[in-house]
């Protein structure tokens, strides 16, 4: 239960077993949808993910929104930029060779606008998982998912 495991560079999030425990009970709501998360504490919580959502990070200088906003359906580097979906995770990815959750996704596109990734666990990527499903609300749960 060491609450500092979940943040250390190895990262308990990303292990075998508890990806495999989440994809399994993600598997129980598979085809539901995504409901509002309804207690109001959370509600800062999700305004500090969508404002870490729209704000310009990185050497590159964007925003979440600019790409998965503003420009999904378009070409990017032979990748079709999507809407940012919360819905599949954890993931099973060609890229990664096995199953990923919603926290490596997201710091792999931190890393891609060239901004330091938070750490596995940081409040900053619980903010952003939470505004990432209140924005997917009604959306069928994919767990889990393939991607490219
Ligand atoms: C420069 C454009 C760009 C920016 C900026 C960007 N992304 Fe992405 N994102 C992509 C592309 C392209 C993909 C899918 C292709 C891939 O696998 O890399 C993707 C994939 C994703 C996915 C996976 C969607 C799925 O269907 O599984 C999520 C979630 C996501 N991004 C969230 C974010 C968040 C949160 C941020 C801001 C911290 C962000 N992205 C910034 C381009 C971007």
């Amino acid at each position: 239960m060491g609450r500092a495991s979940v943040c250390d560079g190895k990262s308990s999030i990303e292990s075998r077993e508890l990806l495999g425990l989440t994809a399994y009970i993600g598997r129980q709501s598979r085809g539901l949808p995504i409901a509002e998360a309804s207690d109001p504490r959370l509600a800062p919580f999700i305004a500090a993910g969508r404002a870490l959502f729209e704000g310009r990070q990185g050497q590159i200088n964007m925003s979440c929104a600019q790409c998965h906003d503003d420009n999904w359906g378009k070409q990017l580097a032979g990748n079709i930029v999507p809407q940012g979906q919360p819905t599949g995770y954890p993931i099973y990815r060609l890229e990664w060779q096995g199953l990923g959750s919603l926290q490596r996704r997201l710091r792999g596109c931190i890393f891609g606008v060239r901004a330091q990734p938070y750490e596995f666990g940081a409040p900053e990527l619980v903010e952003l998982e939470l505004y990432l499903m209140s924005r997917a609300k009604g959306m069928p749960i994919e767990t889990p998912a393939v991607r490219p």
